[in-house]
């Protein structure tokens, strides 16, 4: 039985290769959709009726700050261009789709977020937290999940499998390159590439350590309402970093576990619930 970070790397190699998951190995049914509008991603993710995954693209978001569509038409236009994208490599239409939002978004955001799925001719199943999508895919019922993006740290708290609290503070990978900027006087650009750059990871990890710490004490912020929470799982591409799960543990006192793929676990979370809401 492959576990999620099995699932994570298989969703990894499909997307980065752009191949598809063969016919005759999906479970039967529709496939199922999955739209990250990230600030600094967008992400597009197939699965099979069974959540296996099927196909996925990505390409860098310039339309979305931190759940808020500040570039509709943009957004859109590339929305459509990656569902054609992957319908010819599919040989199929893709019809219904799930997207998500950063917990605790005002409902006009969240409605035009939705709105942009619709514009892209999907049928839209279901607008998830950020976090819960996430919490999907590593079959977290109880514990905390915490999505650091390129704007945003999101954080869902889950019992028994119902989410307890939902939170997200501006804090993010954009920070992160801001900081190095301003620590280096780089540009923005050449500041992003430096901290993408692993050669120079510990470096830059010493430089963007306080955004770090800013990050652990909005989580500890949340999850320590829960003092029975022993576990928080972290996603997202800001929390990529080698030491990053180190610092949070030793910020938040708890086990802090990182999966394979972070960049990928909440757009592929939100594909699983592209089956629900009929
Ligand atoms: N290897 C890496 N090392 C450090 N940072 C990384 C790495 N890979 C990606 N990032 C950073 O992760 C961020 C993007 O992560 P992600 O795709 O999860 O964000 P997003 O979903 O677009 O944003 P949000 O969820 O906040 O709207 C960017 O700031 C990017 O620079
Ligand atoms: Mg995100």
């Amino acid at each position: 039985m492959p576990g999620p970070d099995d699932i994570l790397r298989d969703f990894g190699a499909l997307l980065r290769e752009g191949a598809i998951l063969p016919r005759e190995e999906r479970a039967a049914g529709p496939l199922r959709v999955g739209v990250d509008l990230g600030t600094a991603n967008l992400v597009l993710a197939v699965t099979d009726a069974a959540g296996r995954p099927v196909a996925g693209l990505t390409e860098r978001s310039g339309g979305i700050r931190d759940g808020i569509v500040v570039d509709y038409p943009g957004t859109v236009r590339a929305v459509r261009r990656m569902k054609a994208e992957l319908e010819a490599r599919l040989g199929e239409k893709l019809l219904r789709a799930a997207t998500a939002i950063p917990p605790g978004i005002h409902p006009g955001a969240a409605k035009a977020i939705g709105n942009v799925i619709e514009a892209a001719d999907f049928e839209l199943a279901c607008i998830v937290d950020e976090p819960v999508a996430a919490a999907r895919v590593l079959g977290v019922t109880d514990g905390a999940v915490v999505d650091v993006g390129g704007g945003t740290t999101g954080i869902s708290v889950l019992r028994g499998g119902t989410v307890l609290a939902s939170v997200d503070e501006a804090t993010g990978g954009t920070h992160m390159t801001l900081v190095l900027a301003g620590a280096l006087r780089l540009e923005l650009a050449a500041a992003e590439a430096m901290k993408l750059d692993p050669a120079q990871a510990r470096d830059v990890f010493a430089l963007v350590r306080p955004v770090v710490d800013k990050m652990a004490a909005i989580v500890a912020g949340v999850v320590d309402r829960y003092p029975t929470l022993d576990t928080v799982h972290v996603v997202g591409g800001a929390c990529s970093f080698e030491e990053f799960g180190a610092v949070f543990a030793a910020r938040l006192g708890r086990r802090v576990i990182k999966p394979a793929e972070p960049l990928l676990v909440t757009p592929l979370g939100i594909a699983l619930f592209a089956g629900e809401g009929r």
